[in-house]
């Protein structure tokens, strides 16, 4: 069964309480639950990690090598800051699939650059919750594609 490794950046545990006009009511439980859903329908098997550290989400990408076939990451804003979370991204080899509830091109400038599109199969924003269930879709289809 493909095992495939969701990750949460800082402050995502807080969703549903968070600015709710921007990342909506949607609690990161009630997103978790989705995606075991739908992991289930399309038998595969899901890890799933919020961290609100660099080094936490480092270590989890690290686990990853060699035991994970896809990689869905939602940096928060380590997505702007993290040179070591994209150089952790690119050191495994894991399909990987960025997400983000907000559409970040329509956000601050300085949300507009990410360090994890170069190193990412592909990039999903500005569905909100349903921008993991678009993730998780995106890599189950990268898998069948791409099948070892
Ligand atoms: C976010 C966008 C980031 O800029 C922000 O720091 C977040 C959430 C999103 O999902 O829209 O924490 O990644």
């Amino acid at each position: 069964m493909p095992r495939i490794l969701v990750l949460h950046g800082p402050n995502l545990n807080l969703l549903g309480r968070r600015e709710p006009a921007i990342y909506g009511l949607v609690t990161l439980d009630e997103i978790n639950r989705r995606l075991q859903t739908l992991a289930v329908e399309h038998h595969v098997e899901l890890e799933i990690l919020q961290s609100n550290h660099e080094g936490g989400l480092i270590e989890a990408i690290q686990g990853a090598m060699g035991r994970v076939d896809a990689l869905i990451i939602n940096a928060g804003a380590y997505t702007h800051t993290s040179v070591a979370l994209r150089d952790a991204v690119a050191a495994v080899a894991i399909p990987t699939i960025e997400v983000h509830l907000s559409n970040l091109a329509c956000r601050e400038s300085y949300r507009r650059h990410s360090y994890l599109t170069e190193v990412a199969v592909g990039q999903i924003m500005g569905f909100g919750a349903d921008s993991y269930v678009l993730g998780l879709q995106a890599a189950i289809l990268h898998l069948s594609q791409h099948a070892s």
